[in-house]
């Protein structure tokens, strides 16, 4: 089962486990972030069983899990903006919703339990890397409602994982196809397309660890597989040199064809305490054997292409996205 697989990490994570012959069940409850026509291929072709619900609903969620060997668990409010004007909904869903999750699959008796969590659990680091034993109990490290309540369910899923087969994964700032353009990448990307500047925060200067989302999907299928349950795992791209916003911002502004003197405007950071650098330690995952191929330009690039080619599947989403900032 993949909850929330109608978003944007979920719906890559479909196309690469439908395509390697696993029957997949998917549980969403189609917010904003959620989009059935995502998956519409996979679901005529009988390769996905779609479930319109919630994950905070105890008899949903107990109905769907039906006959479910495995719950990769990404359903969540994922945007850190959005958390600033409604963190209750943050907390209900990413908090609330795993404690459900945990407690009817593991009750159920699922052979395995990955819960998806984030590098934001850690906080920003000047320098240096956070290891997985580097998160502290509670929510202190994290910044937003967003990164505070994914925090609180990170320590959920360990909890569980004391005594039960669960596993969490801290991934880096993925990107990639179906992504809702209230991101930065698609944000930008379809700007452009449309004639509009890339709003870049303050200087620009911020570092993600760019995550290719279908190398996110290839490591869940190798912790699905070899990852040891009761065990948080890193994810991350480690570019070297590092990514800076300017420089992702760049490269799009180069891929598009357009002059980035012209087409990036700074302005004031809107986020008050946005975090500047987020960069995770990968040692235990890669001795766990799992080494994703990292080339972020062409990747940047396949990204781009994407949004190029996908022009009405972002159209119909762009309105509600440009509205949150305004
Ligand atoms: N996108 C990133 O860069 C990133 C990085 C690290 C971790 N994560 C984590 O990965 C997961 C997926 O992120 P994403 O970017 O794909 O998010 P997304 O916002 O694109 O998708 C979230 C999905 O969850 C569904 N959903 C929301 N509330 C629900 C509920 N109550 N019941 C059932 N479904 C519900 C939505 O309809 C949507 O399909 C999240 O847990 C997020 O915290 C994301």
């Amino acid at each position: 089962m993949i909850t929330g697989g109608a978003g944007f990490i979920g719906t890559n994570f479909a196309y690469h486990m439908a395509g390697k012959g696993y029957g997949l069940t998917v549980l969403d409850k189609l917010t904003y972030a959620g989009g059935k026509d995502n998956l519409e291929p996979l679901i005529s072709s009988n390769k996905v069983r779609f479930i319109n619900g919630d994950i905070c609903d105890t008899a949903a969620v107990k109905s769907a899990l039906e006959g479910v060997d495995a719950v990769v668990h990404f359903a969540a409010e994922s945007h850190n903006t959005r958390s600033e004007t409604d963190p209750d909904l943050f907390y209900r869903t990413n908090v609330e919703g795993t404690r459900v999750m945990l407690e009817e699959a593991l009750t159920l008796g699922v052979e395995k339990f990955i819960h998806i969590s984030t590098d934001e659990v850690y906080g920003s680091i000047v320098d240096g890397y956070f290891a997985e034993g580097d998160k502290l109990l509670g929510d202190s490290q994290a910044t937003s409602a967003y990164s505070k309540s994914k925090s609180q369910a990170d320590d959920l899923a360990m909890e569980f994982g004391k005594s039960s087969p669960v596993i969490v994964l801290r991934p880096t700032n993925n990107f990639g196809p179906w992504q809702y353009p209230e991101k930065a990448l698609p944000r930008w990307i379809s700007n452009i397309i449309l004639g509009s500047k890339i709003p870049l925060w303050g200087e620009g200067l911020q570092v993600r660890d760019w995550l290719y989302a279908p190398l996110t999907a290839e490591c869940l299928e190798f912790l699905l597989l070899k990852g040891e349950t009761g065990n948080a795992y890193n994810v991350a791209a480690n570019h070297s040199p590092e990514i800076t916003n300017r420089q992702a911002a760049e490269w799009i502004c180069e891929m598009l064809g357009v002059d980035k003197e012209e087409w990036i405007q700074y302005i004031p950071d809107p986020r008050p305490n946005h975090d500047f650098r987020y960069a995770l330690n990968v040692d235990k995952i890669t001795k766990l054997g799992f080494k994703p191929s990292i080339d972020p330009y062409n990747q940047f690039k396949s990204t781009v292409e994407w949004y190029v080619k996908n022009e009405a599947w972002w159209k119909k989403r762009k309105e509600e996205a440009e509205s949150i900032y305004k």
